[in-house]
């Protein structure tokens, strides 16, 4: 009970004082992502180091419930230094385990909601720029 007090109260602090929140000008992308469930969005801006390998910042902002908010606070914190390798590898196993705590079936499109945001935004982000190579190719 004890430890899982503990991160309750972690994911309430992340809630109220939501880490990395707001914009970053000029990101290497930015992506939106809804919950179809119930309508709530989380917007994040991922800013990739020159090789484009390793996340250097995210910021996010979104209206959406104490699990979905906390989860894009901790994973704004987690990413920053990760590489986009690491990123599209994560699972909703992360996301619980980055939480802490119990997610019902109910909640878990709250809880994977920034990180689907941000592999979306990721997967965008280089499927475009692969096809802008092949488009100067003419
Ligand atoms: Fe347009 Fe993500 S919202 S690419
Ligand atoms: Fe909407 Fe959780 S209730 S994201």
């Amino acid at each position: 009970i004890g430890g899982s007090d503990m991160y309750r109260q972690q994911i309430l602090d992340h809630y109220k004082n939501p880490r990395n929140h707001g914009e970053i000008e000029d990101p290497t992308f930015t992506h939106v992502g809804e919950n179809p469930m119930c309508g709530d969005t989380i917007e994040m801006d991922v800013v990739l180091d020159e090789s484009e390998e390793t996340i250097e910042h995210v910021a996010f902002r979104g209206d959406g419930c104490a699990i979905s908010q906390a989860s894009a606070s901790m994973l704004s914190e987690k990413l920053q230094g990760t590489t986009v390798e690491e990123l599209q590898a994560m699972d909703r196993d992360d996301v619980v385990d980055m939480l802490g705590v119990d997610i019902s079936p109910m909640r878990i499109k709250c809880a994977v909601l920034a990180e689907k945001v941000a592999q979306d935004g990721a997967e965008i982000y280089f499927g475009e720029k692969d096809l802008d190579m092949t488009s100067t190719e003419e």
